[in-house]
């Protein structure tokens, strides 16, 4: 079991390159069943659920390369499983697009219910709302999900609640089912647009992802193709919180600015100074931070996976701010840590109550899931001391090389082995 240790109190200065985004590269990986070929996946980050993916596609009979630490070689033609390993699903949340994807190519799926952060309640009544109006029939018996369907044919489903997951499942059974299916109110993140664009480099027709409103002609056949991840919205928005709590000056490279604006908007209006280039981002602080009132919203709305990192800065701000979080019911479970570190924030049900203190103090600290162990990260970069944070595996599902990026931005931050019982809290 690893954790790490930080000695705060340092200004982050310096540049940080970004990788690629995790959601989207969770939802694309499954998406290469759909070529039945040999796709070449570039700009993938080097994160626990990305190995897990491909370690899937490994199981069902792909033929997995690496060609170098981000850039895989996918060869789907010779899948025959539809069952997705137990193990395996319960690793990571989004091993249900294997459903999509394997429904999409095969009329059959399996996958045990997905693992992931415990940020509250997570159903996937939409995803099969979806899967049966393109005509599969779903079942759900002792924790396995299973779809299967004689023949997809296109629908139109208007989704009740505006969801990342059921759109992206949606696009993958959708692009190979017979005829036209209109999707509406649908999920408009960048990670959909991402995938659309796989979606249509493999020969799809898929239009509108970005809106309100996405249309598919189904095709008969998808081919192999080359495709390059786009940059991860919620590391670079994590490092530009971080260069601002700490008072440093850094410049966040390989990044797409516009997809960042939700979180620079709510920067600058906490005092910092975001400066955009072609993509590169900068964000530096001279002031005082001021406090924000901040509710998370669909994309483009300020991001849920933002909002524990956004909280330790409003920590610090000089005066009251109000977070409410309008995706997840659970995502507050972080707070009793920074209440440790001398916080002062009061949570009631959906809303945070943040009065700003002077400073936060070092702590014995633990990653609740992977955005709150990066808040934890960041505030115990902003203290004045050393703090150990504990369940380090939940950062790095999603943040990769943390330890090395921080050290190269000037932090005093250690990756160490900590043997088990050694625990300096229970967790
Ligand atoms: N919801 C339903 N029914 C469904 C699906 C979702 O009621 O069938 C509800 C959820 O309970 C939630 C809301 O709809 O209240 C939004 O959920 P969504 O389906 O959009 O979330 P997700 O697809 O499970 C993805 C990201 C999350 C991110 C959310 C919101 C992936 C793999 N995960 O989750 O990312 O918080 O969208 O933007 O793409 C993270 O990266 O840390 C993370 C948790």
């Amino acid at each position: 079991m690893e954790k790490f240790v930080i000695r705060g109190g340092k200004p982050l200065r310096g540049e940080v390159a970004i990788g690629g985004a995790k959601n989207a590269a969770v939802a694309i990986l499954p998406a290469t069943i759909l070529a039945g070929g040999r796709c070449v996946i570039e700009n993938l980050p080097c994160i626990s659920d990305v190995m897990a993916s491909l370690q899937i596609l490994s199981e069902l009979g792909a033929d997995v390369r690496m060609l170098s630490k981000s850039t895989y070689e996918i060869d789907t033609s010779r899948i025959e499983l539809t069952e997705v390993s137990n193990e395996l699903s319960r690793q990571m949340r989004a091993s249900y697009y294997f459903l999509g994807a394997l429904l999409g190519r095969f009329g059959q799926a399996q996958v045990a219910m997905p693992g992931g952060c415990n940020i509250g309640v997570r159903p996937i009544d939409q995803h099969l709302k979806a899967f049966t109006a393109l005509g599969a029939k779903d079942s759900v018996d002792y924790g396995m999900i299973r779809v299967e369907s004689a023949g997809l044919r296109g629908a139109h489903v208007f989704f009740d609640t505006n969801s990342v997951g059921a759109t992206i499942n949606a696009m993958l059974a959708a692009v190979m089912a017979e005829g036209l299916t209109v999707l509406e109110n649908v999920a408009r993140e960048p990670h959909v647009v991402d995938l659309a664009n796989f979606l249509n480099m493999m020969g799809a027709d898929v239009y509108g992802a970005g809106t309100d409103v996405i249309k598919i002609r189904g095709v008969k056949s998808l081919h192999g193709c080359r495709y390059a991840i786009i940059p991860d919205q919620i590391e670079a928005g994590s490092y530009m919180v971080a260069a601002a709590v700490t008072g440093g000056d850094v410049t966040v490279r390989n990044v797409t600015p516009k997809h960042l604006e939700p979180i620079s908007v709510k920067l600058r209006a906490a005092g910092c100074e975001v400066e955009e280039y072609d993509d590169a981002v900068r964000v530096w602080r001279t002031g005082a931070l001021r406090p924000l009132k901040i509710k998370t919203m669909p994309h483009p709305g300020f991001p849920t996976d933002m909002q524990p990192q956004m909280t330790v800065l409003l920590s610090l701000a000089r005066g009251t701010s109000i977070v409410t979080e309008s995706i997840w019911e659970n995502r507050f479970r972080y707070v009793d840590e920074l209440v440790h570190m001398g916080a002062n924030i009061k949570v009631d049900g959906q809303v945070a109550v943040i009065e700003g203190v002077e400073r936060l103090h070092p702590a014995p600290l633990r990653a609740t899931d992977l955005r709150a162990g990066a808040a934890m990260v960041i505030a115990a970069l902003a203290a004045d001391g050393t703090s150990e944070i504990d369940e380090t595996a939940y950062i790095e599902r999603g943040y990769e090389n943390i330890v090395e990026k921080l050290q190269a931005l000037g932090a005093d931050v250690r990756r160490v082995e900590a043997p088990l019982g050694a625990l300096t809290r229970a967790v």
